[in-house]
């Protein structure tokens, strides 16, 4: 059975009786799933070993006989107030040892194997009452993983795995000196217990270990989802999937590592994000996180929860203008959602989301959220049936790494300098041109993509290297920018010049850097002039053909970006990070000389996005702006125009020929 609508209900927050009206005006909405169970372990054992499922199977039924099925969470984001009682330790310490407490969620600590016992205990039981239920179709692990752990856990269960995790990696206390450069400020260990979680110091780090801790704990929460995983396998039924939903973007945890023992991921896409910025997030960044979703398993998602209305807690965003929750849902179906499932059903009445809105207002009495949504939904289904389980392709892939990000964090050069600021202005730059994208980890397959970009690739060893080499030389167009080569899996410094094992690939040398703090360079390219920002490699091409030079500071007149041919591809070089418009030039240049497609041109504002089906290609159209807009379409598609209302959004066939 397909899904293409559900929302996220909390049966255990509204008396009884009334389910059977919620049940009544899903289904008259068009919904045909709900995520339900992810925060209520309270509900589910009241006492340590009592189980009380029958609410939540009364539930399930309720919905089901309304033609509803149901995804189960399991609720080990919020451990009940009994359970931390009785076993403090669960509760995470922060990086100045101090223990969060009881009273918000994500009061766990991921190693802890009290925590883990208990996990074991009710996941196990849910399994056992529902892994058989007919209208239970799969399993949500947790929520959001690594969402508010950005400084947890320093307990000492976790730093005892931390050791444990060292101890594999680098077999000997030796080995692991070397590695983190321990020789310097006389931090070298004698014994593996020496060694402590990286809290709060007077003064620095080791990058080194900052590196090592950063992969541990995104290890740690991907080993947390998978112990939940095993027990979900051996007791459900194979026909029930398992999930859980992603953040985008959101660092603590490798979304391509927790995609292995997924089904699909999934994400929560809220546009208005938690604070009342107008209007919202950038659109390109939206767009960005629903791609790098789909790249993290090369497959379609599920949006587990889109936003239904204001969102905040204690602050509140805008109000979604008429047509801007539908556009919302339109461009995650754009970009390989293959089911949108809505936060929440109902603005609640109680608790820290009172004003994260949902479709019907606190009142429950439908109003023009409900009555828009069940227009877009009726509107989008026949495009989501064409096209569900399909993934489109993309001619261009940016690889992203998380050991990039983390290491970048760790010493961003100049503290305005991002890793993501740096992937984003690429994908901005080909999201204004309106030509698709995909993301892919470095272990992907390269050979897919007529033209790749691999920003910062400051972290580098042979192997690596190696796959950037065969790409080119068997005739990828290869971007790589600055900072390429700089250190290795271990955060320390290569003894090479940079960029060290690429040289001939580039058919440059990086002899000097300077670092733009607080200035910007101007770059000189086909006489005319742009800025460079953040950074600035200066170049010594060997083959390499020079294309933009400084024009400025002592060193005007060093190449900054430069192209080489190798084998029977190309290789870019982008010394420093370009302004929009140095952008937009380099855009064009790689664009066309990799021969990449787009998808037409779009006014300002306009979003053009393309989603294989079975028959034909689907173009949609989406209109960001609040005002008219009329598009011209190219001769492959069906109309040659569409006009759009504000916020409005239009989907439109392939007039016959497939697209590439
Ligand atoms: C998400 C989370 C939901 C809810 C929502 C609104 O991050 O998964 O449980 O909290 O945000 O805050
Ligand atoms: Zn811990």
């Amino acid at each position: 059975m397909s899904f293409y609508f559900g929302v996220d209900y909390y049966p255990e927050h509204w008396p009884q009786e009334r389910w059977e009206t919620d049940a009544v005006l899903m289904e008259q909405l068009g919904i045909q799933v709900v995520r339900m169970g992810e925060f209520s372990w309270t509900k589910m054992e009241p006492k340590e070993g009592e189980f009380h499922f029958e609410w939540l199977d009364q539930a399930i039924n309720t919905l089901a006989a309304h033609g509803i099925q149901t995804v189960l969470g399991t609720p080990t984001a919020a451990p009940p107030a009994w359970m931390v009682r009785q076993d403090p330790d669960i509760l995470p310490v922060d990086s100045h040892g101090l223990r969060r407490e009881f009273g918000g969620r994500h009061h766990d600590c991921q190693s802890n194997h009290h925590y883990r016992q208990h996990i074991r205990r009710l996941v196990t039981a849910m399994a056992a009452r529902f892994g058989h239920h007919p209208h239970v179709v799969g399993w949500q692990v947790d929520n959001e993983l690594g969402n508010s752990h950005g400084d947890f856990c320093y307990c000492p269960h976790c730093e005892a795995a931390f050791r444990r995790w060292l101890q594999q990696k680098y077999g000997s206390i030796e080995e692991l000196n070397r590695a983190w450069g321990t020789a310097f400020w006389s931090q070298e260990y004698s014994d593996f217990h020496q060694i402590i979680s990286p809290k709060v110091t007077p003064n620095g780090h080791n990058p080194s270990q900052m590196l090592d801790w950063k992969r541990f704990c995104s290890d740690l929460v991907a080993d947390f989802m998978r112990f939940q995983v095993h027990i979900l396998r051996q007791y459900c039924d194979p026909r029930q999937f398992i999930t859980h939903n992603c953040m985008g973007f959101a660092d603590k945890v490798s979304y391509f590592e927790l995609g292995k023992d997924l089904d699909f991921l999934s994400h929560d896409q809220y546009p208005g994000g938690y604070f009342a910025q107008p209007p919202h997030q950038p659109n390109q960044r939206l767009a960005a996180e629903l791609d790098f979703i789909r790249g993290c398993k090369g497959k379609n998602f599920w949006i587990m929860e889109q936003q239904a209305g204001i969102t905040g807690w204690e602050c509140m965003g805008r109000n979604p203008a008429p047509g801007q929750l539908g556009l919302w849902t339109a461009q995650s179906v754009a970009h390989g959602a293959d089911t949108v499932v809505y936060f929440r059903w109902r603005s609640c009445l109680f608790g820290t989301e009172q004003y994260w809105h949902g479709i019907l207002p606190h009142s429950g009495k439908p109003g023009r959220t409900y009555q828009e949504l069940k227009e877009v939904i009726a509107a989008l289904r026949p495009y989501m049936e064409e096209t569900q389980g399909i993934t489109t392709p993309a001619q261009v892939g940016i690889v992203y790494s998380y050991d990039q990000n983390y290491a970048m964090q760790i010493q961003p050069h100049n503290p305005k300098l991002t890793y993501l600021g740096q992937v984003m202005k690429y994908y901005t730059a080909l999201y204004r041109a309106n030509v698709p994208v995909d993301f892919l980890s470095d272990q992907g397959d390269f050979s897919k993509y007529k033209l790749l970009i691999a920003p910062l690739q400051y972290l580098t060893n042979p192997e690596l290297e190696e796959k950037y080499r065969n790409y080119v030389a068997q005739g990828g167009h290869l971007v790589l920018t600055m900072r390429t080569g700089v250190k290795d899996d271990t955060n320390l410094c290569h003894p090479h010049t940079l960029p060290g094992g690429l040289s001939d690939v580039l058919g440059i040398e990086v002899p000097e850097y300077d670092c733009l703090w607080e200035t910007s360079l101007p770059v000189q390219w086909d006489g005319e002039l742009f800025s460079g920002e953040q950074w600035c490699d200066l170049l010594a091409p060997s083959t390499a053909k020079t294309l933009a030079v400084a024009a400025g500071e002592w060193y005007a007149g060093t190449p900054v970006i430069t192209c080489n041919r190798f084998g029977q591809g190309q290789a870019w070089y982008v010394g420093t990070e370009p302004d929009e418009e140095l952008m937009n030039k380099l855009m064009s240049e790689l664009l066309r000389a990799a021969d990449v497609s787009s998808l037409g041109e779009a006014p300002e504002g306009v979003e053009l996005a393309c989603r294989k089906g079975r028959e034909r290609n689907y173009l949609f159209v989406l209109n960001h702006t609040e005002t008219p807009q009329t598009v011209a379409l190219g001769r492959e598609w069906e109309s040659r125009e569409v006009s759009l209302p504000p916020y409005g959004f239009a989907v439109v066939g392939s007039a016959g020929e497939e697209l590439e």
